[in-house]
């Protein structure tokens, strides 16, 4: 009897150890939810270099030369990259000497950008970083060159509602870059993956992208390129915080107030900007004092 009930304890263990492992490890916690993701994010970001390893021959190889030769007709390339964590994909495209674009890099891991803000800091105001959720992008339609999104989207709540929101703020013409899980893992993960084909397909006739091209990349990610339908039309040079829309009333009205945060001249709601300078748009506020918004209310 004692040894019996031994043998189930040891089972229970064995079965919730597990679910534990499948819930936080392999599928990174994206059945509990994004807080949850981003929290694990948060905890290895100090590591998240060192457990990635990334060549920056083949960084280079893979991306900087390829998005460069995508972006060549494009005097000033405005480039969005979401989940961007310790900003690998703004580092292999300023280590192109011929790239003379902006990167926004976005995440929602606030550790993963302060160890971004340490990386590109010699790279002052052609890199800006943003702390906010990828499922409500703070631009306008139309706005960007080419937007990434790398090894991230099956992390995210809804996969193809993020495909959307990349699409939306692309400009017609412009390069869509994601990836797709593949291997073991992507098949534990229900619902946030799916075939490479499908992919395609996906982008192609739900989505209505054109040239959609996938490649093999990583052991565990292929590439998806796409372009946005359109005539390409660059971005004009107007730098990066002209790009930024109001969270709270979704104006393109957002100014500088001074070093430690950004207003919106019409609805008075204010953005932080952290001492790292990321722009903390997750923790807004809205004016305490005599906005337009209160004086209509
Ligand atoms: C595997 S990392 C990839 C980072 C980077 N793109 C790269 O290739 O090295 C996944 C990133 O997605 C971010 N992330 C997860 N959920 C997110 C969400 N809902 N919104 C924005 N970023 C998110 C994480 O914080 C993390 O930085």
């Amino acid at each position: 009897m004692v040894l019996e009930t031994l043998a189930l304890l040891v089972i229970v263990v064995f079965v919730v150890g597990m679910i534990l492992w499948w819930l936080l490890i392999t599928t990174e916690g994206v059945y509990l939810g994004r807080r949850v993701v981003v929290w694990l994010y948060d905890v290895y970001a100090r590591r998240y270099d060192k457990i990635k390893r990334y060549d920056s021959a083949m960084e280079a190889a893979t991306l900087g030369r390829p998005i460069l030769r995508a972006l060549l007709d494009i005097p000033a390339p405005m480039v969005l990259d979401v989940a961007t964590g310790t900003a690998r994909l703004p580092l292999a495209l300023f280590g192109q000497p011929a790239f003379n674009g902006y990167v926004i890099g976005l995440d929602y891991s606030r550790r993963m950008l302060a160890v971004a803000a340490e990386k590109i800091a010699p790279l002052g105001h052609r890199v800006q970083l943003i702390y906010q959720p990828a499922q409500a992008l703070p631009f306008d339609d139309n706005t960007f060159d080419a937007v990434t999104c790398l090894e991230a989207l099956e992390f995210m709540p809804d996969p193809d509602a993020v495909i959307a929101e990349l699409i939306r703020v692309a400009r017609p013409g412009a390069l869509i870059l994601i990836t797709n899980r593949k291997g073991l893992e992507a098949r534990l993960m229900p619902g946030k993956t799916q075939p490479r084909e499908a992919l395609v397909e996906k982008l192609r006739v739900d989505f209505g992208l054109n040239s959609v091209l996938a490649n093999i990349w990583q052991v565990d990610y292929d590439q998806v390129w796409a372009f946005k339908p359109g005539e390409a039309t660059p971005a004009p040079d107007h730098g990066l915080e002209a790009v930024l829309r109001c969270p709270h009333c979704g104006q393109r009205a957002m100014q500088r107030s001074d070093s430690t945060g950004l207003t919106c001249a019409e609805c008075a709601a204010r953005v932080p900007i952290a001492a790292d300078g990321v722009i903390e748009y997750a923790n807004f506020r809205l004016a305490a004092i005599d906005s337009p918004l209160q004086r209509r209310a």
